[in-house]
């Protein structure tokens, strides 16, 4: 695998990891050379969509569509140069504020007539995503925000056989949401309440402390409750609990995160029990190894006709917060049910029985 990068900063690789701070200095110090090589291209950006931060790296552009064309170019370089056979591009850029699709994002003809009038809708996560499928090139979203998920783009992986996955890589606590929910419904406990809250203090941490970004934050994080727990066939369960997550920036912590839950929830007749969870995790060493995998995931699927031709790859919703799925399906949630679907879809492809857990053979 050979790599390249946009960022709004100019530090290399190595410059950037030492600050980031996530890996020791003596692990990076054999790495320093390689790393020093991987210099961040400028990047297509726009003020307002990420506020605390301040480029010194961006591309020139007057209107969305040069800077998309620019970016265009800058992926055929390096597939020129580095002699990579193929490519995925994946977005670990900083969360955007909070945005609702809008009648620019529903057709490509619109979309292009936006991105060649600056329309304020279009936001440059949107312009890398364009620029890619537009070469069929696979992309996954790792940040909550919309991106590829509107019709626009959707519609044009899906017309073009090109992988997406999306959004919102669960990493830490959301993860842990999603095996202690369906857990909670196997046993019929009832839930009252569920309070989440973090501390963070890396750049992630520093752009969500904007409320507009944040907003997109809470509404993946959010979102996974309701489907694991089925409220609709339990309400006298799931019907009225309270869902609250906060994050709170705090810089000394860096990319060790530490998160805590609080659930009250209710067994047998009532009786109220508490569950408290204090996950003190490391935010990138999770996230990383996630994002390896889907960019060798979307690969596969660029491969695979069958998966090729679906454009959005439900089958990857293992890593996400909020999985993308096609118009009028709902995103599963459930750890284990999504982690049923990564292994039969591998085994479906090689042709292998599905798992069932039937396990009647087994006394044949
Ligand atoms: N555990 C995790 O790390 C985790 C989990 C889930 C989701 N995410 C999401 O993944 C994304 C990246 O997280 P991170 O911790 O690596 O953040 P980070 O702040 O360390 O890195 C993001 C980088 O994106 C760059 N950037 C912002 N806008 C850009 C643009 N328009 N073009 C090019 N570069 C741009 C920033 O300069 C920054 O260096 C965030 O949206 C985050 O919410 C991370």
């Amino acid at each position: 695998m050979v790599f390249a990068s946009w960022d709004l900063f100019t530090d290399n690789a190595y410059q950037a990891a030492l600050k980031a701070g996530v890996m020791d200095k003596q692990q990076l110090e054999p790495l320093k050379d390689f790393l020093e090589t991987i210099r961040p291209m400028p990047a297509a950006f726009e003020q307002k969509w990420v506020k605390r931060l301040h480029p010194n790296n961006l591309l020139p552009g007057k209107t969305k569509m040069a800077l998309a064309e620019q970016i265009g170019e800058d992926i055929r370089q390096f597939q020129k140069t580095s002699g990579a056979d193929r490519l995925v591009v994946i977005w670990c850029g900083s969360t955007e504020t909070f945005s609702s699709p809008q009648p620019i994002h529903q057709d490509i003809k619109s979309f292009e007539a936006g991105l060649c009038s600056n329309s304020p809708d279009i936001s440059p996560s949107m312009i890398y995503a364009y620029a890619a499928l537009k070469l069929g090139v696979p992309f996954i979203n790792g940040a909550p925000h919309l991106t590829v998920d509107i019709p626009a783009l959707t519609n044009l992986a899906v017309e073009n056989h090109i992988p997406i996955a999306g959004k919102d890589f669960k990493s830490g606590q959301t993860f842990m949401k999603t095996l202690l929910g369906p857990g909670l419904k196997l046993k019929l406990l009832g839930l009252n309440g569920w309070f989440s809250t973090n501390i963070l203090g890396n750049r992630d941490g520093e752009v969500l402390d904007d409320p507009e970004n944040f907003k997109s934050k809470e509404e993946t994080k959010s979102s996974v409750l309701d489907r694991c727990l089925q409220p609709e066939l339990y309400p006298e369960l799931y019907k009225r609990y309270y869902h609250k997550v906060r994050i709170e920036y705090y810089p000394p912590r860096g990319d060790a995160k530490e998160s805590w839950d609080n659930l009250d929830i209710f067994g047998w007749l009532g009786y109220p029990m508490q569950i408290k969870v204090n996950f003190q995790c490391r935010d990138s060493i999770l996230a990383a190894p996630m994002a390896l995998d889907l960019v060798l995931f979307m690969d596969l699927a660029q491969r695979c006709p069958d998966l090729a031709k679906m454009g959005i790859q439900e089958w990857l919703s293992f890593y996400f917060k909020g999985p993308q799925v096609a118009a009028g399906l709902y995103p599963e949630h459930d750890v284990f049910i999504q982690q049923m679907k990564l292994k039969n879809t591998l085994r479906h492809l090689r042709g292998e029985d599905l798992i069932t857990h039937l396990g009647l053979e087994y006394y044949d």
